[in-house]
């Protein structure tokens, strides 16, 4: 397993600068991202009078401290955005709000960008800005108010924009003005989140997906803002780039302390869609974001996807890395609704289109987007970045996938959001013999992961302590836990939906209509059935007291089997269920049958469910679990029953760690597990 931390995220990075410059009082933000964009945030705020100090942070990243209560001033020279969008459009809005006189500029790339989009609104307001050059792009002339104060806006975007969105509200907020704006769908929403934080009055629904309003409204505001004190979460658009090699190398990777914003990560639910398994787990907050540890295993051959619509802004940044992994996946991916991609730092519709055609890659551009025809055949050439940041670290990860000669004309531009990365990237490529080998950077490489194709059973019947036993087992052996129940009370829930019993005619040919995928969530996999995300609905009541009838249906449980025995090709699984062992894998490399009394069962399956204990609850439960067994152990398919070689224990004394303790030194003794794990 590889291990990685990427750098902290460029958003929030930007955006600590910013605000941290607007408050009152001092401020300290650890990990801060050192690539050369939020290096030019740095530059333009200290040109503004912001007193700003960098530091290096021994825990990686940069170390901002900031003095609070500045006063900003109008600069004595160009501000220079350098190749930086966020730090361009942003700055407009303080610009506007402060009312200096300042020339806002950037590099040829820069130049070429969009800035209507933010200039319009502005001057809506009452903003005095002025195109110097060409029309509609930088640079900008930014001047004294004619008139005092700016007019409130309420403004709808036609597209989803976190930059544009940002600029209003800092607009708003430096002149204490009222500003709403009502965004088609959501964009990144780290300005709300942080600037609330701050004590701005700035309402927004944080649980939001679609349309939604964000209001600065400072009526009755007479406060400042408060300083920030955080550590800037991993970048989850870096930790795609790892990612995705991890996948194209076929190897599993582990990214730590990553922004889990659910803004930044539907790239996710694409991997998975592609047949990548993504396990996602808490870590913590920071600064009002949810903050995780991710795993992704691998498959053995990536799938292809299909994305558009209200998910492209959740995942702009990350098309490129996925249009290049859609260039190794069996069959045609589809990206739609992604015009957007046009105004980014280059034509990335374009670029993408050309660089993949350069490499023998079959694709259609087309005005929103593209389709990538994937393959296994050679890919050779020279991509030309055209110094996209995005474009050249894409492209870069093919290096370390099978049959691919690709060289980046212009590696160096990685810089601009991620430094190292070249470093870090050469961690998917272990110096033979030497599969210990360190990254130079922030890479830690942990010793290669467990082969896929291994698979440990565990059976036994209801509250005998399986799935959180495999659960267990599985985190500390690097395997992936897959429970069948998961798969069986899927299809009973989607019956229940549709009105079907398990006597019904025509059960079977609805069902070979059902998709049923692989996904993630907080507390691991999950299931997915036609696309939606299963959680507590299957552990409903009405699911419960179907699932073992709908389980015997001969074409349920073949589906389920099938879906099982798929991952188990794919990854190293621990697998629980009933008959694992016995009909599932038959040829499992460890099998484990856990039984527990009764009574003691009982007990287990109540407290869960935070029911009273009293020997009257006991008793019904007990009668139930009874009467489920020998339901189990009759069923004509697949009834519940031991495998000859599974390895029986008895868990009625013996605590969680103590069961899985027995089994991972099983698993041990057979050369399981993927030794770096503890
Ligand atoms: C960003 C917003 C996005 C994104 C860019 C960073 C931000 O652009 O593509 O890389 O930090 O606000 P828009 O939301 O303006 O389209």
């Amino acid at each position: 397993m590889i291990t990685l931390r990427p750098p902290g995220d460029k958003s929030i990075s930007h955006r600590a600068v910013l605000f941290s410059s607007l408050a009152d009082t001092d401020s300290s933000v650890g990990g801060l991202s050192s690539g050369e964009d939020v290096r030019s945030s740095v530059s333009v705020m200290r040109a503004l009078g912001a007193r700003l100090d960098l530091d290096t942070d021994p825990n990686g990243g940069l170390l901002l401290r900031v003095a609070g209560g500045a006063r900003l001033s109008d600069p004595k020279s160009v501000l220079d955005c350098g190749n930086s969008g966020t730090t361009a459009r942003l700055v407009s809005g303080i610009l506007v709000g402060t009312g200096l006189e300042a020339v806002l500029d950037g590099d040829a790339s820069l130049r070429s960008r969009p800035m209507r989009r933010v200039v319009y609104p502005l001057q809506a307001m009452g903003g005095n800005i002025e195109y110097l050059d060409a029309s509609e792009r930088l640079p900008l002339q930014f001047g004294r108010r004619a008139s005092g104060a700016l007019r409130t806006l309420r403004h709808r975007p036609r597209v989803a924009s976190a930059q544009v969105k940002s600029a209003l509200l800092l607009a708003g907020l430096t002149s204490r003005t009222r500003v709403g704006v009502l965004e088609p769908t959501l964009s990144r929403d780290h300005t709300e989140r942080l600037l609330a934080g701050m004590g701005a009055p700035i309402t927004f629904d944080p649980e939001r997906r679609g349309e939604g309003e964000v209001h600065f409204d400072p009526a009755g505001w007479t406060g400042g803002l408060r300083g920030l004190d955080f550590r800037v979460p991993g970048d989850p658009s870096s930790a795609a780039f790892l990612i995705g090699a991890a996948l194209l190398a076929r190897r599993p990777i582990r990214v730590e302390r990553v922004l889990a914003n659910p803004g930044r990560i539907e790239f996710l639910n694409v991997m998975s869609e592609m047949g990548a398994i993504v396990q996602r787990e808490p870590h913590g907050h920071e600064a009002g974001e949810l903050v995780e540890n991710w795993t992704v295993t691998p498959p053995r051959q990536l799938g292809p996807f299909e994305i558009a619509g209200h998910r492209i802004p959740l995942l702009i940044d990350e098309i490129p890395v996925l249009a290049v992994l859609a260039s190794r996946a069996r069959g045609r991916s589809r990206i739609r609704d992604a015009g957007e991609l046009r105004t980014k730092e280059s034509d990335r519709i374009a670029g993408l289109a050309r660089n993949l055609e350069t490499l023998g890659v079959r694709v259609e551009g087309r005005r929103d987007g593209l389709d990538v025809e994937g393959g296994f055949g050679r890919l050779e050439g020279v991509v030309r970045a055209g110094g996209d940041h995005r474009l050249a670290m894409a492209f870069g990860i093919l290096e370390v996938g099978e049959d691919t000669a690709v060289t980046v004309d212009d590696p160096a531009c990685a810089s601009i959001s991620y430094p190292g990365f070249w470093e870090t990237l050469s961690a998917f490529r272990p110096a033979a013999g030497d599969p210990m080998r360190k990254g130079r950077t922030a890479a830690t490489v942990a010793p290669e992961g467990a082969e896929p194709g291994r698979v440990i059973a565990i059976d036994g019947p209801a509250a005998s302590g399986k799935s959180t036993t495999a659960h267990t087992v599985a985190e500390q052996l690097g395997y992936v836990h897959v429970n069948s129940g998961l798969f069986y009370r899927a299809i009973t829930w989607w019956a229940i939906g549709r009105g079907l019993t398990e006597s019904d005619p025509g059960f079977e040919a609805e069902l070979r209509g059902l998709t049923i995928d692989l996904a993630t969530g907080p507390e691991g996999l999950t299931v997915s059935v036609d696309g939606q995300r299963l959680g507590t609905e299957l552990r409903g009541a009405d699911v419960t007291a179907q699932v073992s009838a709908i389980s015997t249906i001969p074409a349920v449980r073949a589906t389920v089997l099938d879906r099982l025995r798929e991952a188990g090709r794919r990854f190293s699984l621990v697998c629980d269920g009933r008959d694992i062992g016995t009909t599932v894998f038959p040829n499992a490399d460890l099998k484990v049958y856990l039984v527990a009394e009764v009574p003691e069962r009982a007990r287990r399956r109540l407290q869960e469910s935070n029911e009273p204990l009293t020997p009257e609850a006991i008793e019904a439960e007990a009668v139930r679990l009874d009467a489920r067994d020998r339901a189990d152990a009759t069923r004509e398919l697949s009834p519940l029953s031991k495998a000859s070689d599974a390895i029986e224990i008895d868990t009625t004394g013996l605590s969680p760690t103590g069961v899985v303790d027995r089994i991972v030194r099983l698993a041990r003794e057979r050369g399981l597990g993927s030794p770096g794990l503890a």
